[in-house]
């Protein structure tokens, strides 16, 4: 099948390289050329394990192509990907410009009929408006041509993008048409070998699948954080309970575990958008609401622990100290530090006087148009220990999990760690002599 992916971003990128890994000719179109340039010499733009060797894979078998022109990739093509941005607007809502614009442009440059993809996550009601859009556009060239808008949210995760793509729990169609839901399903059908999840929808229900699934994600990670709090303060152990509850089948063990707060491109955006939604509708969403107050408070909880255990009161209580701090990127296998709880740490640390000094495996570059020369930077994860007051964990890469907890020790003025993550057990900690502050286990 001819495709098109209009926005090389994340989502744009990963899906139409796995959309020419399963035999389709894909052309990927961006505004960016620097971004398409590069990207025709096989250098990819985001982090993102195994999508390099992919992308240069199809690229050589000449099933995937970048370009700046859209309107050749439109005529080129009968599925047509609006992958682009939707960043949040001043008033917490999804901005739309960017969409509405690719619709125009479809409007202006199709040539027959067309199958257009909302993939970027949108509001309910956005296939409406992109709907008109084209039609608009249609109608000022007097071109009577048809067209179909469908919703297909996409569900990947960041570091574990490929395979979320290729073996997808489900995909969801919004559509009202069925000779296009059928193209959709011949589009999708190598994806489903593992299980057939494809489930067809109409539009609306789909746009609100996406933020529906998201929040939810998010409120069960912060009740998981909220219950960790209070494990704190009632001597319990989080990760017993973790276990205890998400051995009931309806609860599961998936993402609960609590932490320094979630962040990212998607959840912190979509809980925002979500609530902006219900506000309109004059709905007042209270759970979303706390929700969010809940994770900007948890982003808090690490740097409130090192200023209870290290601070000398005053203005500047942590002056004098210097903090080691592993993990920068908002999670693992990625260089992406938008919304990072690690930005809402070190800027509290800066804050209370404290020097910094960080590691990460992958988002040191990103980290440094953050904070610039604020702080220090290491590739070597102990370096940035020598003398340091105390070690702080913020994401969970591997190679922090079973690290030489005796060369750390050597290094540090006092054998401290403040964990985010909960890497380690308590009890080890304690038998090798650290003083070990974790989340939600100080029982
Ligand atoms: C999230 C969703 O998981 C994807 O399904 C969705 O497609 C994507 O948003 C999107 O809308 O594009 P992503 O933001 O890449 O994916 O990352 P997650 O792995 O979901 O993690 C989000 C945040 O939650 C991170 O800060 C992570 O540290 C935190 N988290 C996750 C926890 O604190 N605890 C957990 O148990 C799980």
């Amino acid at each position: 099948m001819k495709i098109c992916v209009i926005g090389s971003g994340y989502v744009g990128l990963v899906a139409g390289t796995c959309f020419a890994e399963s035999g389709n000719n894909v052309i990927c179109v961006d505004v960016d050329e620097a971004k398409i340039e590069g990207l025709k010499k096989g250098i990819i733009p985001i982090y993102e394990p195994g999508l390099k060797e992919l992308v240069l894979r199809n690229c050589e078998e000449g099933r995937l192509s970048f370009t700046t022109d859209l309107a050749y990739a439109v005529k080129e093509s009968l599925v047509n990907f609006i992958a682009v941005g939707t960043p949040p607007g001043a008033d917490g809502s999804a901005d739309l410009q960017y969409v509405l614009s690719v619709a125009r442009s479809i409007g202006q440059h199709m040539d027959g009929f067309k199958i257009i993809v909302d993939k970027s996550t949108v509001p309910v009601g956005t296939a409406d408006k992109v709907r008109v859009a084209v039609a608009e556009e249609l109608d000022r060239r007097g071109a009577a041509l048809e067209f179909d808008v469908v919703s297909n949210p996409e569900f990947l995760k960041e570091g574990a993008a490929i395979d979320d793509f290729m073996k997808p729990d489900r995909v969801v169609i919004g559509c009202d048409d069925v000779r296009t839901a059928e193209i959709m399903k011949e589009l999708y059908s190598p994806f489903m070998r593992k299980s057939n999840r494809l489930i067809v929808m109409d539009v609306r229900s789909a746009e609100m699948t996406k933020y529906a699934a998201n929040a939810m994600l998010a409120t069960k990670i912060t009740f998981m954080n909220q219950i960790a709090l209070l494990c704190d303060l009632m001597g319990a152990d989080v990760m017993a309970v973790r276990e205890g509850i998400g051995s009931d089948s309806r609860i599961g063990y998936d993402f609960l575990f609590p932490g320094v707060g979630y962040g990212g491109s998607c959840f912190p955006k979509d809980v925002k958008a979500l609530a902006k939604t219900a506000e309109e509708c004059d709905y007042d969403f209270i759970l979303l609401k706390a929700v969010e107050e809940a994770n900007s408070r948890q982003k808090k909880v690490l740097s409130d622990k090192i200023q209870a255990r290290l601070g000398n009161g005053g203005a500047k209580p942590l002056a004098g100290k210097t903090i080691a701090i592993w993990g920068l990127s908002f999670k693992p296998r990625t260089d992406d530090m938008r919304e990072a709880p690690s930005v809402t740490i070190i800027e509290r640390l800066l804050e209370m006087g404290a020097a910094v000094r960080a590691h990460d495996p992958e988002a040191i570059k990103e980290a440094k148009k953050i904070f610039g020369d604020r702080i220090t930077y290491s590739t070597n994860q102990y370096d940035i220990l020598k003398d340091a007051d105390a070690l702080a964990i913020i994401t969970e890469w591997n190679e922090y999990r079973n690290p030489d907890f005796e060369r750390i020790g050597n290094l540090l003025v006092q054998k401290l760690i403040f964990d985010g993550r909960n890497l380690y057990l308590p009890n080890r900690m304690k038998q090798a002599g650290f003083e070990y502050l974790p989340i939600g286990r100080n029982g």
